[in-house]
């Protein structure tokens, strides 16, 4: 054939694949979602997420020295509540001296670069496990009431030491709210990573059992979609995520990656903001568990699944992967 253009002169060999690639992965863009536990025993395996465990503290630093030196420079934290420091009001989000803030201060002390996020939502802390205080009548999340207890939370995560704070509860003004208690009080320096466009996805099932804050048993599925955005709307996730950066938040996040990368493409063309994806609890469990069954290489469908989220767009990538792919690039 007579053709003027043959693109597959740009793959013929492993060297011209490599001088013509667009996106690498390296270490540093991957933050670790790592679950705290109370006590000090064994890490304790998750059954929906083979090779990831709930640390004790002793084992979380342990995990931070390892990530460290394996070239992550972020984790965010997640604590395990037990049931009887559960209530309504959520009201644990507010001990200064609660597991995630005990966390955070030891990470501080063990590893003081590594930057420490955290989540600010109440799901942690409530009986019925959504991310906010119920209105009265307990049919909905109680908007403007949440953001009151979100603020001063994220002052005492920032006081205990954490780089970023992370609101993932989806309440409007929170954004703001946390940008202006962390400024009276002081905090000017500690950032903001907003969970902006954050779907209401049954692929978070696996964190909810990791963290234990799927609801009371037998109770429901909850349903998070007064708050969380619909799966269908890009629209609206992207005009949800700007108000965001409005707002001031310093990092946007989009949530799930995988599933949405049509909506980090979108906001990445709309923002000059550095992004974050979170390749969530179940898209990392339905890639292992195809491995398990042998029908899909992990590594290989790992690396790909990470490679498409930062060619969409994002810098940040949220990955329970991150351990494993960190170690492999160091490897490689
Ligand atoms: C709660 C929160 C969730 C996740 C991170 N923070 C679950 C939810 O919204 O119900 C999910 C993360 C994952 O699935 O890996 N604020």
């Amino acid at each position: 054939m007579k053709l003027s253009r043959r693109p597959r002169r740009l793959r013929r060999s492993p060297a011209v694949r490599e001088l013509v690639q667009e996106v690498y992965l390296q270490p540093s863009d991957l933050i670790a979602p790592l679950f705290v536990r109370p006590g000090d025993g064994a890490p304790e395996p998750i059954g929906s997420m083979p090779g990831v465990f709930r640390l004790s503290l002793p084992g979380l630093v342990a995990e931070c020295r390892e990530l460290w030196a394996l070239g992550i420079r972020g984790v965010a934290l997640f604590p395990v509540t037990p049931a009887e420091l559960k209530n309504a009001h959520a009201s644990e989000a507010l001990n200064p001296d609660c597991l995630v803030l005990r966390a955070v201060r030891a990470v501080k002390a063990a590893v003081p670069e590594l930057v420490i996020f955290t989540d600010i939502a109440l799901d942690p802390y409530t009986t019925h496990g959504h991310d906010g205080l119920l209105t009265a009548d307990g049919t909905d999340v109680d908007n403007d009431a949440t953001v009151a207890v979100l603020a001063p939370m994220a002052v005492l995560h920032a006081q205990a030491g954490a780089d970023f704070v992370a609101p993932s509860d989806m309440m409007d003004g929170r954004v703001a709210a946390i940008r202006n208690a962390l400024d009276a009080a002081g905090q000017t320096g500690t950032g903001i990573l907003a969970y902006s466009a954050k779907f209401a996805s049954a692929f978070y099932g696996p964190f909810r059992d990791a963290v234990g804050s799927a609801g009371a048993a037998g109770t429901r599925a909850l349903d998070k979609r007064t708050y969380q955005l619909n799966p269908a709307n890009r629209r609206e996730a992207i005009a949800d995520a700007l108000l965001d950066e409005q707002e001031g938040a310093d990092l946007l996040m989009v949530k799930p990656a995988g599933p949405y990368l049509d909506v980090l493409a979108e906001l990445r063309a709309q923002t000059r903001l550095p992004l974050a994806a979170y390749q969530v609890s179940g898209e990392y469990a339905q890639l292992q568990a195809a491995a398990q069954a042998g029908w899909l290489d992990l590594r290989q469908t790992r690396d790909e699944s990470l490679l498409a989220i930062k060619r969409a767009g994002a810098d940040l990538i949220l990955t329970y992967f991150a351990k494993e792919m960190a170690g492999d690039l160091a490897r490689a």
